[in-house]
């Protein structure tokens, strides 16, 4: 590790932060790349977010990544936004600009559709209709990613169906809103399966659906990575589908900020997964 008097600081904010492995995937590419730098996690309640932003460009931070419960905040304190952050309503990376702005990027669709294009590489946005279900934050920046990658159709399925027709509304994406008990109806002629919701995650319920109807040459994703393999994954490899796990989603998501922040376009291969799967 270098950490000279001009290392380049940044970190990650939220509330709490211990769970985050943003420092672990930040640490590394710190190390492989020699860069005198450092990210550290801050833990800042939701009182004191914007006196800390303000505090620690003033410090000479090159910016933060920011998680829940502050992404709507961040966007919102910025001077400047990135499109795909407006449209999102949400920010999770912050850059301290040299004129002293502050810009704010969401890199969450980003990352999702990097994994996706770099891990199934047979995939084409444009060929079919996709499959989302969910419809909280996650699943809104997924669905900006996915419009704006160029997917026909998107078929929309969430428990509070309330909430699926409100991103239709609010966002410029071809969304058809799907009842949840009808989902696997929506599964017929799909070329891409995401999960957006926590369900499969250790400790939550399993996702249950049937993907029997579904063509072997969709492409099945999942934004929960722990487990690595969820049961919708395990369904949809047994019945022939390319799968994509869900850690790529947050390994890619990182690389705007690194890059912005530490001057170098980091690479996501097997070692980086490996170390950030160690604990
Ligand atoms: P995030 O911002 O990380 O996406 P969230 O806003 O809490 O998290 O959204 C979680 C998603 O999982 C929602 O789509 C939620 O459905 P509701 O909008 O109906 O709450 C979905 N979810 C959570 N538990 C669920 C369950 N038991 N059955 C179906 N969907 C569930």
């Amino acid at each position: 590790m270098i950490l000279s008097g001009k290392a380049s600081v940044a970190g990650v904010i939220g509330w709490p932060v211990g769970h985050s492995k943003s420092p672990k995937v930040h640490g590394y590419w710190l190390d492989k790349y020699n860069i005198d730098g450092t990210y550290i996690p801050l833990p800042v309640s939701p009182d004191d977010f914007e006196q800390v932003v303000l505090s620690l460009k003033a410090a000479g931070f090159k910016g933060a990544n920011v998680t829940v419960p502050h992404k709507e905040k961040a966007l919102a304190l910025a001077d400047v936004a990135t499109e795909r952050a407006r449209q999102i309503g949400a920010s999770n990376t912050l850059i301290f600009q040299e004129d002293g702005s502050i810009l704010a990027d969401n890199t969450d669709g980003y990352g999702f559709y990097e994994n996706l294009r770099q891990a199934a590489l047979d995939w084409k946005a444009e060929t079919g209709p996709a499959v989302v279900l969910g419809a909280g934050g996650a699943a809104r920046a997924i669905l900006v990613a996915l419009a704006q990658a160029g997917v026909p159709e998107i078929r929309l399925a969430n428990r509070t169906r309330a909430r699926a027709e409100k991103l239709a509304e609010e966002l410029d994406a071809p969304i058809t809103v799907v009842d949840w008990e009808k989902r696997e109806t929506a599964l017929a002629d799909c070329t891409l399966l995401t999960n957006t919701t926590t369900l499969g995650m250790s400790g939550q319920a399993l996702l249950e659906i049937d993907i029997f109807d579904m063509p072997k040459t969709a492409v099945v994703t999942d934004i929960v990575y722990t487990p690595l393999l969820t049961n919708l994954l395990e369904k949809a490899h047994a019945h022939g589908c390319p799968i994509v796990d869900g850690l790529g989603m947050l390994l890619h998501q990182a690389r705007p900020g690194f890059h912005a922040w530490f001057g170098t376009d980091p690479e996501v291969d097997k070692d980086l997964r490996a170390f950030v799967l160690e604990g």
